[in-house]
């Protein structure tokens, strides 16, 4: 017995978008907690696949692996449904599953591209909510909603993403409203600058991948990108310990919304 203390024992939580980059950390971070993890992606079998196995031998707590596209509502049913007949109950859902597309003008962004990626990053949060529900409600549980700093402060030729992350921060307010009364908490947290794949693949659409790199840790007061592992205890924080915070945004950002910066843009 190591006598670490577990902050989640035998909750069971669902994390979307778990296989890699920010859910990969919030699911580990769980399952090292005690927690009971079902998590899903789309592809990526393999990685899915692997995390599993990896942290079902690590343990204390154990996870279990789901494809589901969460831009299919049929999907994200089957994925509550898996989770309720493996472990009968839901503690926690974790929305973060998401997408940002490479940067483009507004002048070159069609509607479809628009409605696919509100979709994909704001109907699918709604509807896991929607069907988790009935089950936080009975174990007055919470929810938490992976937005992003840009939400707030905007970002450049991202118009579609930015309104997607800032509509999950009305959201999240709008449900903590309405779930209140069945002590269900939903609360949201805004990345700034987290080393992913996602993170990785956007910088690889850069003329520099290495400049971008850099300009993204600089960006941070903290002068680094945060980690998956710094993603995880800040959802273990808003599961297990802030149990007076419900329709809050914990920025996850190292400050970069913070002082001054070079911003003024030559058209
Ligand atoms: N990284 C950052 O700096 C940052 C900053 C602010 C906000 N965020 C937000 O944090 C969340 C996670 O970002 P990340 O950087 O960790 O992304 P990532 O590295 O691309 O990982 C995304 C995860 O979601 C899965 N996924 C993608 N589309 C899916 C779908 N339709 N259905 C189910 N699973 C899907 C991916 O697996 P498959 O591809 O196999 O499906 C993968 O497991 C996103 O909502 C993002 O907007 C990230």
């Amino acid at each position: 017995m190591s006598g670490k203390v577990l902050r989640y024992s035998d909750k069971v939580v669902i994390v979307t978008g778990g296989s890699k980059g920010i859910g990969r950390g919030i699911v580990k971070v769980f399952v090292e907690n005690g927690a009971k993890v079902v998590f899903c992606a789309r592809g990526g079998e393999c990685a899915g696949q692997a995390l599993e196995t990896e942290l079902n031998k690590a343990g204390p707590g154990s996870c279990k692996f789901v494809l589901c596209d969460v831009s299919k509502e049929e999907d994200i049913k089957r994925l509550i449904a898996v989770t309720v007949e493996l472990h009968s109950q839901i503690d926690c859902l974790v929305n973060n599953a998401g997408w940002h597309p490479p940067h483009k003008s507004t002048d070159d962004t069609t509607a479809d591209e628009f409605r696919d990626l509100l979709n994909l990053n704001l109907i699918s949060y709604f509807l896991a909510s929607k069907y988790a529900l009935p089950y936080l409600r009975q174990r007055q549980g919470n929810i938490i909603n992976l937005s992003s700093l840009v939400g707030s402060i905007g970002q450049k030729d991202a118009a579609p993403y930015v309104a997607t992350k800032g509509a999950i921060i009305a959201m999240t307010k709008a449900m903590a409203v309405d779930e209140s009364r069945y002590h269900v908490r939903v609360n949201c947290i805004s990345p700034g600058n987290v080393m992913t794949p996602l993170w990785e693949e956007l910088a690889g659409q850069s003329a520099d991948a290495l400049e971008a790199i850099k300009a993204g840790e600089n960006a941070q007061l903290i002068g680094r990108m945060g980690t998956e592992a710094e993603s995880g205890l800040a959802a273990l924080f808003l599961a297990a310990d802030a149990t007076f915070c419900t329709g809050i945004d914990l920025l996850l950002s190292g400050g970069a919304e913070l002082n001054y910066g070079y911003k003024n843009q030559v058209p």
